[in-house]
């Protein structure tokens, strides 16, 4: 057996965590022959929580899991760390604004950034999946100058597997058979999941299902507004399917993406499709050895490329806005 990996997830308690720590645990993230160590961070109150879901964790007996480390400081939490999962977040309370919401989680993952910056492992790789994913990821990463900005993700993958899923219903095939799908830009409303570069049974999705009025009146919003329509009808928000996302993120960030495909990743911008460097968005990416690649070279039309600046400029200002609390420089 090799030497565990060191696994540093926030929000250790909540309800996404109740999905992702037991599937990190079995092994679905690295591999059946990877042992890992999971190092929990909540905050003082829900330490009790968290305790019983350790208890759970060690009722499990997984073959895999080596030990559990929980506590309330990321210094101690984040030491060493391999890989990061920061899930908990400030969630948006009655009457508050979105720019309370950008301060709040800034006292979150301003700090995380720094405890990251000092005590993870150097080859550390971090995974944002609290909201608002993409900013916070870009305050975490501006607060950890020691670390690569492009260890710092945000998470769109489950946006890219909703967009599977309903691309897969509507052309009647399993959902294996869709492919190259492609978010771009916020995990927000304004996301563009693009079915012109993605495929049915290798051919373009836009061209297998022939119909406009369906890709922009039904499936365009049912995306982007999937998160909302889970709170509405479940009374919280979507968990394990966040926290499978979550794990295909990761899994495919540390693995490799399948041979001949794409996913979709919120990344540090390079500039590419006009996208400014210095904002977290959300690219076609491949990964090998750990590192991903931005796809080059794709189709985008004017009509895309419009919406692609849309939800741009919504992270253009998420971005003005917590430069303008000190959170980014
Ligand atoms: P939850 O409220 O059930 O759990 C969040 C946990 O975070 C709580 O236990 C809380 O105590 C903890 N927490 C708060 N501040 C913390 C801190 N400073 N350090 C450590 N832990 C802290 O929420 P959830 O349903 O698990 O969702 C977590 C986040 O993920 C939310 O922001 C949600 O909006 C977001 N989310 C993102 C996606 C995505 O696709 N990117 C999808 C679903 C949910
Ligand atoms: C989702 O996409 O399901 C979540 O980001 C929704 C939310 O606001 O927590």
């Amino acid at each position: 057996m090799s030497t565990p990996v060191k696994i540093a997830v926030t929000g250790a308690a909540g309800q996404i965590c109740y999905s992702l720590l037991f599937r990190i645990a079995s092994g679905e993230l690295l591999g059946r022959d990877q042992p890992v160590q999971l190092r929990l961070l909540e905050i003082t109150p829900a330490l009790k929580a968290l305790e019983g879901v350790v208890m759970e964790l060690d009722d499990c007996a997984y073959p895999l899991l080596d030990s559990v480390v929980i506590g309330d400081d990321p210094n101690h939490v984040f030491d060493g760390v391999n890989l990061a999962f920061l899930v908990g977040a400030r969630p948006r309370s009655k009457g508050m604004e979105r720019g309370d919401l950008l301060e709040a989680n800034g006292a979150i993952f301003k700090p995380q950034g720094r405890a990251l910056n000092d005590h993870a492992a150097d080859d550390v790789k971090v995974l944002i999946t609290g909201n608002p994913a993409n900013t916070n990821a870009l305050i975490a990463l501006s607060n950890a100058p020691d670390i690569p900005a492009e260890r710092f993700n945000a998470l769109t993958r489950l946006d890219h597997n909703r967009a599977a899923g309903q691309l897969a219903i509507k052309a009647g095939v399993p959902v294996a058979d869709v492919s190259h799908v492609t978010i771009w830009g916020n995990h927000s409303a304004t996301q563009y999941p693009d079915v012109f570069n993605a495929r049915i049974r290798g051919e373009q999705a836009s061209t297998v299902i022939d119909d406009t009025a369906w890709l922009e009146n039904d499936f365009l919003p049912t995306v982007q507004k999937r998160g909302a329509a889970i709170i509405e009808a479940r009374g919280a928000s979507s968990a394990a399917s966040a926290a499978k996302a979550t794990i295909d993120h990761m899994h495919d960030w540390v693995l490799g993406t399948p041979e001949g495909d794409w996913v979709s990743m919120a990344v540090p911008s390079d500039g590419s499709y006009g996208v400014p460097e210095g904002i977290v968005s959300s690219f076609a990416c491949t990964t090998a050895d750990g590192s991903y690649t931005i796809v080059e070279g794709l189709e985008v039309s004017d009509y895309s490329q419009a919406k692609i600046d849309a939800t741009v400029a919504e992270l253009t200002e998420e971005r003005d806005a917590v430069r303008s609390l000190g959170l980014v420089s």
